[in-house]
């Protein structure tokens, strides 16, 4: 089916079709003395009178203004994005959230009627998508990842059967590099789920892109342009290492962008966030968050991976291995995954050896499975040391 299939009228509810959006003064007029938004003239608590020496941020405070409410679009964050996904028409078709995780819950909230719609996921994949939906009274229909091979690649075909054959689907939900997975998803299994007729929303989420191998891809944000169902999503929290400032950046047609705006919070995204994401998007960012991506990778695939793969307990490193972790199968002494060792051996060494990493033994098709995040060298050396410390502890005893 033709990408021009998508219907934003069948996929956004009726209440959010006919949302009047909330206005403030400020829309209109942003200039001369201030006294529409019940903020405080005299600045922040720290430094109410004139001139007195303040805290660190005092300084900070005023440069960025910080008793005004923030600037709720945020245009030059995206204008920024714009650099760093080229392929994207215009700021338009970029929206901000409080983290990916804020976005997922908009786009529940304004395609899913609570009761009646739903979601399609592809397990093994992030647990938000669920969460999201449950809270939000929304049906979750799952079409797992091709396992048997270890590839985790949609099993396309019955994505779009159950997807087409369920009115109640109005999103389905890819992730690209998958968590926990890490495997990027082929571009021509995801042009196949845009074209099959499906008339919803195809979400991707590449919160780990920044991590894949350049042969493999490149981010799905270009084809925005080409089909109005697709909607990006992209977060500060992994490659640009800004988890503590909660920026998700969604990336799709500007209907999307549109309704999402007119239904987020109008001030959401605070000053401070946006002031770190203009610094870590600029020309210097981007070089830096690209230097430390690509060091994370080679991290992964020329250490943690080879040296992972050495352990005596360790049967497989699985998935595509192209986001900035990777998961490891631990097998019993015949050689079969053992989530009963897995969950043991994570237990042992978050209690008795001070190192954390993540179970996951109980995913689908993730048997015996723990994903371990990259870190810096140093982290990387002490987990192989740790889990080989832990492994021959829990063997032995
Ligand atoms: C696939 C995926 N999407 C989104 C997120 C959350 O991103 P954010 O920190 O922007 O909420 C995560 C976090 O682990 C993730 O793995």
């Amino acid at each position: 089916m033709p990408a021009s299939s998508f219907d934003i009228k069948r996929i956004i509810r009726p209440n959010i079709l006919g949302l009047e959006p909330y206005r403030c003064a400020r829309d209109d007029y942003s200039e001369g003395i201030l006294l529409d938004a019940n903020e405080n003239s005299y600045g922040p608590a720290f430094q109410t009178e004139a001139g007195e020496e303040g805290p660190v941020c005092s300084g900070a405070a005023d440069a960025l203004q910080l008793h005004r409410y923030p600037d709720p679009l945020g245009r030059d964050v995206k204008q920024r994005v714009l650099q760093l996904r080229p392929g994207v028409p215009s700021v338009d078709n970029v929206f901000l959230g409080v983290g990916s995780d804020e976005v997922i819950d908009l786009l529940v909230r304004i395609t899913c009627a609570p009761g009646r719609d739903a979601i399609l996921i592809t397990p093994p994949t992030y647990g938000m998508y669920k969460v999201v939906a449950s809270v939000n009274d929304v049906g979750v229909v799952k079409v797992p990842l091709v396992v048997e091979d270890g590839s985790f690649q949609l099993d396309v075909d019955a994505v779009i059967a159950a997807a087409t054959g369920n009115p109640a689907v109005k999103v389905i939900w890819l992730c690209s590099p998958g968590n926990p997975t890490g495997t990027f998803l082929r571009e021509e299994d995801v042009r196949r789920v845009l074209e099959s007729g499906f008339g919803g929303l195809v979400v991707v989420d590449e919160a780990y892109v920044d991590f894949v191998r350049p042969e493999r891809g490149q981010s799905y944000a270009r084809l925005v342009g080409e089909y109005p169902g697709l909607f990006v999503m992209q977060t500060m929290s992994k490659s640009f290492g800004l988890a503590g400032i909660r920026l998700g950046v969604g990336i799709g047609s500007r209907e999307v962008v549109g309704y999402l705006n007119r239904t987020k919070a109008p001030y959401s995204v605070s000053t401070l966030t946006l002031s770190v994401a203009r610094e870590a998007l600029s020309d210097r960012g981007l070089q830096q968050m690209r230097r430390v991506a690509q060091s994370l990778a080679a991290q992964r695939d020329e250490y943690l991976i080879p040296e992972l793969l050495r352990l005596p307990r360790v049967g497989a490193v699985i998935g595509g291995n192209d986001a900035n972790f990777v998961l490891c199968r631990i097998v019993d002494g015949a050689g079969r995954p053992s989530s009963e060792l897995a969950k043991a051996v994570y237990t042992e060494m978050a209690e008795n050896r001070g190192l954390v990493v993540r179970f996951r033994g109980a995913d689908y098709g993730c048997e015996g499975c723990l994903r371990i995040t990259v870190g810096t060298a140093d982290e990387n050396r002490a987990v192989v040391a740790t889990l080989r410390a832990a492994l021959e502890a829990l063997a032995t005893g």
